[in-house]
């Protein structure tokens, strides 16, 4: 018994924020932007937009696309960092507006890597024989918890949500998982902040060391791919298509180098979308789809980096 994933589906909020008018408010330019990040615009939620809401949208078309009702859904994992509340989980929120009951719902908190991490669980949730269709979705708010005075972080990251359906399957659609961490490394990317008897105690802005993040991140993803190629009996040859987290097109750039892999083997929309965390990856899995990219039979080669570090692959073929 394998699973494999039968439908993807997305939602970027309608308000399209551009380097352009951020530079009206914070002392950057388009120019700065595109050149370290290869960012040119990114989505931001309208008020009262919930990351539940956009959880909805996304999963309401990868349920379409996998043909799969509502109904015949029996697991709902969310990840994300921007919950729509303390508690319940923006999974069990997602569950009532879908109009689902009775199967397991929850979040996965490992920040950007937070989708792969969720894909990796409900593969194994599904091949135990604990659930049998599974929605894992990506989905963050991230302009509620960004500075937009700090230049250095305000100008990386947008809102979304990527969602995939995950159904048994006799043929492995997913091949393999390796979830990593390091909570030695939880100052260089961090919101330390929380709720404290009413009152917000510590900063609950994103905090970053853009060049720790950026070193770390080119060696573990390349370090973790090589891992499920090991695993897997393959060699960089035989990658479709890296479908890294969208952080900044360096990062993914120097990721590829070091697998030795050509860069038209990437897929990227980190212009479009800048960083999104936790959608990131799913966003990217559903553009490549609808475009034809991605085809069957094909293998893909999920990877994720993020806070606190986490870290992790999963291997597919489509
Ligand atoms: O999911 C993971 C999330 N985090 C990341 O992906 C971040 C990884 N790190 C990076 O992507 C890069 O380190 C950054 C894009 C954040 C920064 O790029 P960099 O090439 O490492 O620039 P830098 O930090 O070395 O800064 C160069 C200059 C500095 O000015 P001085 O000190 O040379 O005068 C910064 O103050 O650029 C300045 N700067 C900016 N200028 C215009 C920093 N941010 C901006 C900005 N606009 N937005």
């Amino acid at each position: 018994m394998h699973s494999r994933i039968a439908g993807t589906g997305r939602y970027l909020p309608e308000r399209v924020l551009t380097n352009d008018e951020l530079a009206l408010n914070v002392a950057t330019s388009d120019e700065w932007i595109r050149t370290r990040t290869g960012i040119r615009q990114r989505h931001i939620a309208a008020n009262g937009e919930l990351t539940s809401d956009l959880a909805l949208a996304a999963a309401r078309r990868a349920l379409d696309a996998a043909s799969l009702s509502v109904a015949e859904l029996d697991l709902i994992i969310v990840a994300t960092t921007t919950p729509d509340v303390v508690f319940p989980s923006t999974a069990c929120i997602l569950q009532a507006k879908l109009g689902a009951r009775g199967g397991p719902a929850f979040d996965v908190q490992a920040v950007c890597s937070g989708f792969v991490y969720a894909l990796a669980i409900a593969d194994r949730m599904i091949t135990g024989g604990l659930a049998k269709n599974a929605l894992v979705v990506g989905a963050e708010i991230y302009s509620r918890i960004l500075d937009w005075s700090d230049r250095g972080t305000c100008v990386l990251f947008g809102d979304g949500a990527g969602a995939v359906v995950l159904v048994p399957s006799e043929r492995a659609g997913i091949m393999s998982a390796h979830l990593h961490a390091d909570g030695h490394y939880k100052d260089i990317l961090c919101v330390p902040g929380t709720v404290d008897r009413g009152a917000v105690t510590g900063t609950p802005f994103v905090h970053m060391d853009g060049h720790a993040v950026f070193k770390f991140a080119v060696k573990v993803l390349a370090e973790v791919a090589h891992e499920a190629l090991t695993a897997n009996r393959k060699t960089t040859a035989d990658i479709d298509w890296l479908i890294p987290h969208q952080a900044n097109i360096r990062i993914m750039d120097a990721t590829a180098k070091k697998l030795e892999l050509p860069l038209d083997r990437v897929i990227s929309t980190v212009g479009a979308h800048a960083n999104t965390s936790a959608a990131s990856i799913p966003l990217a899995l559903d553009v490549a789809v609808r475009d034809g990219r991605i085809r069957e039979g094909q293998y893909l080669m999920l990877v994720g980096v993020g806070g606190g570090f986490t870290w992790g692959s999963v291997f597919v073929r489509w």
